[in-house]
């Protein structure tokens, strides 16, 4: 770890910011052993980068839309997370594909929360998709982040019943309320030097994670 016992935490973000919120309030309240080094957005004016303003997180945006070129906007963000020297970087509403390069640089050093129960639904859209199929269950997955998208190991699911009466915003309310019980839970067990990815396998404790551990929401 670079210059400190605490994680040097990086946090993408494209929005809202809820999942930034729960990490930095875990952070506060004494849960997260992490210093949140940067929140790094390729959107300005979003309500996330206000959250980190308050809590006085640096803040860098890398307006996508100023970019003509993909490449350019790739090689911004790689630098500017360099400079962050991050020990971990966590995606929270990150809207953007990242390149395979910067993706590979941060093996095992990078997470990301998906609205789903991985590897069913990976995409957008996850909750009318599964709505629409009638499906029993729904939730959302953090896991480590691999060049394919959300398609990296499972690491903790929070699961739910859909109702029959759902809507998708009744159904992606309670769904977002378990991310902001499970990711900060998944970052605390990556700060206390509980989980790792060993060789593409998720080792939490020491023993490897065949199935992502669940938290079930009971009604
Ligand atoms: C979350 O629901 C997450 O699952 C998805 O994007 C959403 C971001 O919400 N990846 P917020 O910006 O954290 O409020």
């Amino acid at each position: 770890m670079t210059g400190s016992t605490r994680l040097r935490t990086a946090v993408l973000i494209s929005g809202t910011g809820t999942n930034l919120q729960a990490i930095i309030d875990a952070r506060d309240s004494g849960q997260l052993n992490i210093d949140i080094v940067g929140v790094v957005s390729d959107r300005p004016h979003v309500k996330g980068l206000q959250r980190a303003a308050d809590a006085d997180i640096h803040t860098e945006i890398i307006d996508y839309k100023r970019f003509a070129r993909r490449a350019d906007f790739d090689s911004r963000l790689a630098e500017k997370l360099a400079a962050l020297q991050p020990d971990l970087i966590v995606l929270a509403g990150y809207m953007r594909i990242l390149p395979e390069e910067t993706v590979s640089a941060y093996t095992g050093r990078m997470l990301n929360v998906h609205p789903s129960l991985l590897p069913a639904y990976p995409g957008l859209d996850t909750y009318a998709r599964a709505l629409a199929a009638g499906e029993t269950w729904h939730g959302t997955t953090v896991h480590f982040v691999t060049p394919k998208v959300d398609s990296g190991p499972p690491i903790l699911q929070y699961r739910l019943r859909i109702k029959e009466s759902d809507t998708e915003p009744e159904l992606r309310e309670r769904v977002q309320q378990g991310e902001h019980l499970i990711y900060p839970r998944a970052i605390e067990w990556f700060a206390d030097g509980r989980l790792k990815l060993d060789n593409g396998q998720v080792i939490l404790d020491g023993k490897q994670l065949a199935t992502p551990a669940v938290v079930e929401r009971e009604e």
